[in-house]
């Protein structure tokens, strides 16, 4: 290593140190691995982009739920000096590929199957022009449908010449779980298995579900899952019959509740039984600091599709920084531990944990009375 790259490296780790004891944070053995590894990085970065063949080799993170890896990767690009860096959350990531595919050139549009690969590198090289690094935060492959086009990302990501550091919540085996599609994923797999660095960040602790510290910056753990008539206890009024408005989103309108200036406020049934996507949560989470959502069920009791949709939805807030206030019940309500329904909740019910539950605390209070 050259003295600029160890410097870097140094101050990586100087970096981190810093930002974890303003944060009040033991990183735990895996977080202090991920963060040697991270420094080696910004040295390597530090090498002027015309003395290297290829860039640095790329980062694959992977962990359970709230291992602090979004942390990780998030002080790592904060304490980048180079502004040649981007982070992308996947759901965002996604949205724009989609509009992308969406909307070919005319030149491309009786090209088939070419044309969403081509459509696939335009919408990266346009977002990543002159990106050195890039940080692509919470990956993973689910939707069957999307399978191709997250495996032509994937792949177009590897080969541009930038160094791509991701997050995800599987290995690289366990992506695209689904067995009936899992074969399409597996060359990307490999392609992963053989550019990236696999890291797992496997601690022992949800930092999520840790008692609450004092620490709270984030606006998502401000909001709060109430029962119906608790609405005070958040200072929401709940909405008035003339308050009833569409509200615009990603092409169409949406029938809310209530829109105030800070606030917009749904009906469970209308944002997750209808037919909306991630899109629509992105362009609410860019209008609204606050989101509440009513008439929540246990999720054992809602649609598949709902369920993902709620799923997304509370990844998006808890990404963007939305407050989310949930009315009704414990969406976690009656999960069996260890069904698929419950894995496929794992990350939902991790970011849940950061809300306050007024109802639970009520709750445990009423009994204490009982018994005592
Ligand atoms: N060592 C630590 N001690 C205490 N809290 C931490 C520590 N590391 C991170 N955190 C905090 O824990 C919470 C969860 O971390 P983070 O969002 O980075 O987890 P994650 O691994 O990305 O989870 P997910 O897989 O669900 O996306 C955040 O509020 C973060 O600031
Ligand atoms: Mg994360």
């Amino acid at each position: 290593m050259t003295d600029r790259a160890e410097q870097q490296d140094r101050a990586m780790r100087g970096h981190f140190h810093h930002a974890a004891q303003q944060r009040g944070f033991t990183l735990s053995q895996a977080q202090h691995a991920a963060v040697d590894r991270l420094g080696r990085l910004a040295g390597e970065l530090a090498r002027s982009a015309w003395r290297l063949r290829r860039p640095p080799r790329h980062l694959y993170l992977w962990g359970p739920v709230g291992r602090g890896k979004s942390w990780l990767v998030d002080t790592f690009l904060d304490g980048l000096a180079t502004p040649h860096k981007r982070r992308l959350h996947f759901h965002d990531f996604f949205r724009r590929l989609h509009e992308s595919v969406a909307q070919p050139s005319a030149a491309q549009q009786d090209t088939g199957d070419k044309h969403q690969g081509a459509a696939v590198d335009r919408a990266v090289d346009e977002l990543l022009d002159g990106c050195r690094i890039l940080v692509f935060d919470e990956f993973h492959a689910h939707d069957a449908g999307d399978a191709m086009l997250v495996a032509r990302l994937f792949r177009t990501l590897l080969e541009r010449r930038i160094t791509l550091v991701t997050t995800s919540n599987y290995p690289p085996t366990g992506l695209m779980p689904d067995p009936l599609y899992h074969h399409l994923f597996e060359p990307t797999i490999a392609l992963i298995e053989e550019r990236m660095d696999v890291l797992d960040v496997s601690g022992p602790v949800d930092f999520r579900r840790e008692p609450r510290r004092q620490e709270v910056s984030q606006r998502f753990a401000t909001g709060a899952l109430l029962r119906p008539g608790q609405e005070a206890a958040a200072g929401l009024t709940p909405p008035g019959p003339g308050e009833a408005a569409p509200v615009a989103v990603h092409h169409r309108d949406l029938p809310a509740r209530a829109v105030r200036d800070d606030l917009v406020w749904f009906g469970f049934e209308e944002l997750c039984e209808g037919r909306t996507a991630v899109p629509d949560y992105l362009a609410l989470a860019e209008r609204f600091p606050t989101l509440v959502l009513a008439d929540v069920p246990a999720l054992v009791a809602a649609t598949r599709d709902a369920r993902q949709r709620f799923a997304n939805l509370v990844d998006v807030c808890c990404d963007r920084d939305v407050r989310l206030v949930l009315i009704g019940t414990d969406p976690m309500t009656g999960l069996a531990p260890g069904s698929p329904i419950q894995r496929d909740l794992d990350r939902t019910a991790s970011r849940l944990a950061l809300l306050r539950h007024p109802a639970a605390a009520s709750a445990a209070a009423e009994s204490a009375a009982a018994t005592g």
